[in-house]
């Protein structure tokens, strides 16, 4: 077994965390009417197509012919050096990606500098929750989003999870750094790359026998499975945040829903579509994330792999048992049963009993000498998880992850 290091607890809870950000959709979906209105978008208008038609006009053509012609291998060798926000792109680019890149790593007219400040200060000082957060509820979350779990399993990433797991966390760390957005930050190159990766997806699992197998879709990744993802991170952390009642201060609570919004649409998330309020989100969320939640072999297959690799990683400090608990207290029952993450007697009913009095007491809210005497037989374990997220979330990752544009699917 591989010695527990700094990069391998990152890892563990980058496990979690990453898979909630690649994902698809179902057929309970496909039967919904799209509502939401552009009138509560970061723009507030917009044409109101139903996103579940919509992909990446742009990207799309661009990587198809990319791959086509054989040029992905040598343009992902180039695109390794591209890593600041500000940085000239390599030379010998071919020229209509150059030209795709330098509009797509403009930031919008509605950018907030002042905000996305304020997020700075937020993920410092909740680094810990968030971590959890992304972890146990949107990365557990994204193994019951259909499509996902289908264009995670089959896709060329597929086959090496950890390898995927390590550059899709590259994200939600790159999102919480001091300089995300500005010159000499990542996260711009992060959502380009990423861009060019979900238009690589899109070409390719369509020319998967497989994915055509069990997809109810002809072309993944649309607009609508992009906003569901999203939903699964900031809209589920601050749903957790607040069921644990953690105080977020409403200017710090606007900003982080900035630095996602700015995110959506470095991802080539449509404005149209990305909400202009948490209220916006919750009703959109509403609409396009809680009716679509459903197992699938491939979901739980990654589910299971998820719950393992955290506890191996964590080199047996939190086992199975516990996190598997963690994410039935995180996401409920009826997800836990569809995962077919077994009952824990002890620890289901310790998250339940005493995870919201570990807040309160870690919030200054409670004395620890006015807890029930039972959270102390517990406290390391909980402690151990805070630990766990604050050193996926704050840490980041100290070793070259290059996003790159597949050239194939999962060739399992
Ligand atoms: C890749 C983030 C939505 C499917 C990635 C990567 C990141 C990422 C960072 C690069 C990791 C890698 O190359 O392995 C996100 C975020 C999303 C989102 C933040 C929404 C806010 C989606 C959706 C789907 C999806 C909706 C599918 C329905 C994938 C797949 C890959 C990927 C299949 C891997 C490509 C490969 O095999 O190389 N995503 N994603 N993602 N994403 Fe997403």
């Amino acid at each position: 077994m591989e010695e527990p290091s700094r990069r391998n607890i990152l890892l563990a809870g980058g496990v979690l965390g990453a898979l909630g950000a690649m994902s698809a959709a179902t057929p309970a979906q496909a039967s919904r009417l799209w509502t939401w209105s552009p009138a509560g978008s970061v723009v507030g208008a917009g044409a109101g197509a139903d996103p579940r038609w919509v992909w990446d006009a742009e990207a799309d053509p661009l990587v198809a012919s990319l791959i086509d012609s054989g040029a992905v291998p040598q343009v992902n060798k180039l695109l390794k050096s591209w890593t600041k926000n500000g940085q000239t792109l390599p030379a010998g680019l071919p020229a209509d990606l150059k030209a795709f890149i330098e509009k797509a790593r403009q930031l919008p007219a509605w950018t907030d500098k002042a905000k996305l400040a304020k997020a700075y200060t937020f993920n410092q000082k909740r680094g810990t929750y968030l971590g959890v957060s992304y972890g146990f509820a949107s990365g557990m979350m994204s193994t019951v989003i259909p499509h996902e779990a289908r264009a995670v399993y089959y896709s060329q990433g597929g086959a090496d999870m950890k390898d995927r797991i390590t550059k899709t966390a590259k994200l939600g760390y790159d999102v919480g750094t001091k300089n995300a957005f500005e010159p000499g930050g990542e996260m711009i190159v992060t959502c380009v790359k990423t861009r060019l990766a979900h238009a690589g997806v899109r070409h390719l699992l369509p020319q998967s026998a497989v994915w055509n197998k069990v997809a109810d879709e002809e072309i993944p990744i649309s607009q609508a499975d992009m906003m569901v993802t999203w939903h699964s991170l900031p809209t589920t952390v601050m749903q957790q945040l607040a069921k644990w009642k953690v105080s977020v201060p409403a200017d710090e609570s606007a900003a982080f829903l900035h630095s996602w919004q700015l995110t959506a649409h470095m991802l080539g998330i449509l404005d149209e579509y990305i909400p202009a309020s948490w209220d916006e989100a919750n009703a959109q969320a509403a609409q396009v994330l809680t009716p679509i939640l459903a197992a699938t072999p491939e979901g739980i297959k990654l589910a299971d792999i998820l719950l393992n690799l955290g506890a191996v990683l964590d080199a047996g400090l939190l086992t199975t048992h516990i996190l598997g608990a963690l994410t039935r207290y995180v996401l409920g029952d009826e997800i836990a049963g569809w995962l077919k993450i077994p009952r824990e007697p002890v620890w289901d009913a310790a998250f339940r009993e005493l995870w919201p009095i570990f807040v309160a007491v870690k919030e200054g809210l409670l004395k620890i000498t006015d807890a029930p005497p039972a959270l102390l037989g517990v406290y390391w374990a909980f402690d151990e998880i805070l630990r766990l997220g604050a050193l996926l979330f704050l840490s980041g990752a100290d070793f070259p992850i290059s996003i790159q544009i597949p050239v194939a699917n999962n060739p399992k």
